[in-house]
């Protein structure tokens, strides 16, 4: 969900449904906007997207303060009622929330038994009420007291129509952004909403309250005693606003597909030891000796994330000969895991705020591990909770459908690989090799995305179909889930990515003329074994695709199936090229059926809810 706030000296509606539109990738189920003027608290919101909200704004909805809200539904279905701002009974609060509240249920029994009639399914209306409920002198009083009824997570902004200079904000477990604008502010739960106005700005600490008027803003901490001050400082941050638009392209997964290349550069610009064959990577906090202490290794991250973990777990095994291996972090933390001191673990995330992913992190650290970060934003939740990390430097990424943060956090992996394996036994000579693989890895990448045209006609047969096979073996595998997933994701086809070698032992029952597969067949030793299990597809008239390298000889295979080609690297490299293919696929067969492949029915850019 996203977030945004205006106050200031001009007219806020404008302004809130501008921000709204650039969070809309956080959520675009529904969206609204409030906003306090001379005759009180007025409230627009409805069920769809932010261009529908836009449209229903009256004339006059005026006023120089005003929240709003972009939804991703997670308590009561995505309706008007549903839909933020929240406001009490009497208009007189308005509240927009993202998080989740855990003890929503007994505080609206509470609520209801007291006679306060609640109109909406969600948490956040209880929110409202308690606001405006509180008989405490000052608006931050009020909400501290409403928060302290609270068990779970939040970001939210408040305004109240008795206090009609003041927007208070409050952040726990969900970002919260503080912009300095010009005799102006501005409140943000994501950049993205902020930097067309400015890039001064201050990141809110969980725990922290800030009170915003027009002419600047003041934190606290909501401490068990009452409000301490923080003298939070706003500061300005490096930041191109026109990362932020899509500009010529007509979508952000294109455009950020197309910026990889660029991207890559970022991410091992400075990390590459060539004379001695070793990544060098800064920001772990770990010497030679800690690095060689390591005896596992641990991976945790959810979506796209997790399989690149499964990649990265490879990589990990095959140079450093660590044993390694990932987890859906969504999964890891239920399952009472053994946490042990020698074992490295690595949260890998875009957004660093899924809340999976942090709650993983959290639950590792409790147990005394030792965690790392490969993550994108910077100052994130989970860049912040870890003991070092890796940061993706791949920009902002938009699209649901994560691609530049993806390939990166491959390279992260790989240089991390490096690093663990060149203080054992990885000989001097396989790490120049491998350094020098990753310094080719852009320019290779370039030349995949080169091919889109030629995948456009596979991709345009490949969405006819109602459910499609991904598969792959060994380094294959987890490049075959994430092609996988990114098909579903985007083109809302069933996908399913299975081991090659396990087709025959059930889902080959599943293969007919219209189920086609798409295989990852990287140049290694498995390419008979790959290329007879094919066959077994081809055999009941199942449509193939092969991903493969240049110069795979696919034997008898080659006249029956599409053939797609990627340069080669180095063998433990594979996966990253391979993966590039299966982008532009889904991509294109997501643009042959119109859909709206920023904003995937159903998703969210970054799941900060558990
Ligand atoms: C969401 C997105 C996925 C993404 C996952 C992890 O589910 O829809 O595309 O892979 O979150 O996001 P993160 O920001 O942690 O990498």
């Amino acid at each position: 969900c996203g977030i945004v706030g205006y106050i200031g000296t001009q007219q806020a509606a404008p302004l809130l449904v501008e921000g709204l539109t650039r969070l809309e990738h956080r959520g675009y189920d529904s969206a609204g906007v409030a906003v306090l003027g001379p005759s009180g608290i007025k409230v627009v919101k409805r069920a769809g997207r932010v261009r529908d909200l836009s449209e229903g704004l009256p004339k006059r909805f005026t006023g120089k303060i005003g929240i709003g809200h972009t939804r991703w539904a997670t308590h009561g279905p995505a309706n008007d009622v549903n839909a933020h701002p929240h406001t009490d009974a009497g208009d007189r609060v308005a509240v927009v929330h993202n998080g989740i509240i855990d003890n929503a249920a007994a505080l609206r029994a509470e609520l209801t038994a007291d006679g306060v009639e609640l109109s909406s399914d969600t948490d956040t209306e209880v929110l409202a009420h308690l606001i405006a409920r509180s008989e405490a002198d000052t608006l931050e009083s009020r909400v501290a007291e409403a928060l302290s009824r609270i068990e779970g997570t939040y970001g939210i902004a408040v305004t109240h129509a008795d206090f009609p200079d003041r927007i208070v904000v409050a952040r726990n477990g969900s970002p919260l952004i503080v912009g300095v604008g010009d005799h102006e502010m501005h409140v943000a739960s994501d950049l993205a909403a902020l930097v067309r106005y400015t890039t001064t700005v201050a990141h809110l600490d969980d725990g922290e309250m800030a009170t915003v008027t027009a002419g600047g803003f003041t934190t606290y901490r909501l401490d068990p005693g009452g409000l301490a001050a923080t003298h939070r400082r706003a500061r300005e941050v490096d930041i191109d606003p026109g990362d932020y638009e899509a500009g010529e392209h007509e979508s952000f997964m294109h455009k950020e597909l197309l910026e990889q290349p660029a991207a890559a550069e970022r991410m091992l610009r400075g990390r590459l030891d060539e004379r001695f064959g070793t990544g060098h990577l800064g920001g772990l906090n770990l010497d030679a000796r800690e690095l060689r202490a390591i005896r596992r290794v641990k991976i945790l991250g959810c979506g796209s994330a997790y399989y690149v973990g499964q990649m990265g777990a490879s990589l990990i095994e095959e140079l450093a000969r660590i044993p390694a291996d990932a987890e859906a972090a969504s999964e890891f933390r239920y399952r009472n895991p053994i946490v042990e001191p020698d074992t490295l673990y690595v949260a890998v995330s875009q957004s660093g705020e899924t809340i999976d992913t942090l709650l993983a992190v959290q639950e590792v650290r409790r147990k005394g591990g030792r965690v790392i970060g490969l993550v994108n934003v910077v100052g994130s939740a989970i860049a912040r909770e870890v003991d070092g990390g890796i940061y993706l430097h791949a920009g902002p990424e938009v699209a649901v459908a994560s691609t530049k943060a993806l390939t990166n956090m491959f390279l992260g992996f790989a240089l991390l690989a490096v690093q663990l394996g060149r203080v054992r036994d990885l000989s001097i000579a396989d790490g120049r090799r491998l350094i020098a693989g990753l310094t080719a890895i852009p320019g290779q990448i370039e030349e995949v995305l080169a091919t889109e045209p030629d995948l456009a006609d596979i991709a345009k047969r490949l969405a006819e179909a109602e459910s499609l096979f991904f598969v792959g073996r060994v380094r294959g595998f987890p490049v075959a889930r994430e092609g996988a997933q990114k098909f579903k994701e985007i083109s809302y086809r069933h996908a399913e990515a299975y081991q090659t070698s396990e087709l025959k032992h059930g889902p080959l029952a599943l293969i007919s003329t219209d189920v086609p597969t798409v295989a990852v067949v990287p140049d290694d030793e498995l390419v008979e074994r790959n290329v007879a299990a094919l066959h077994e597809i081809t055999a009941r008239g199942g449509p193939l695709t092969v991903v493969t390298h240049r110069g795979v000889d696919l034997g008898d295979l080659a006249g029956r199936a599409h053939r797609v080609d990627v340069p080669k690297n180095e063998r433990e490299l594979d996966p990253i090229l391979l993966t590039i293919p299966l982008q532009l696929l889904a991509y294109q067969a997501a643009l042959n059926l119109g859909h709206d492949i920023d904003k995937p029915r159903n998703l969210a850019k970054s799941v900060t809810v558990e």
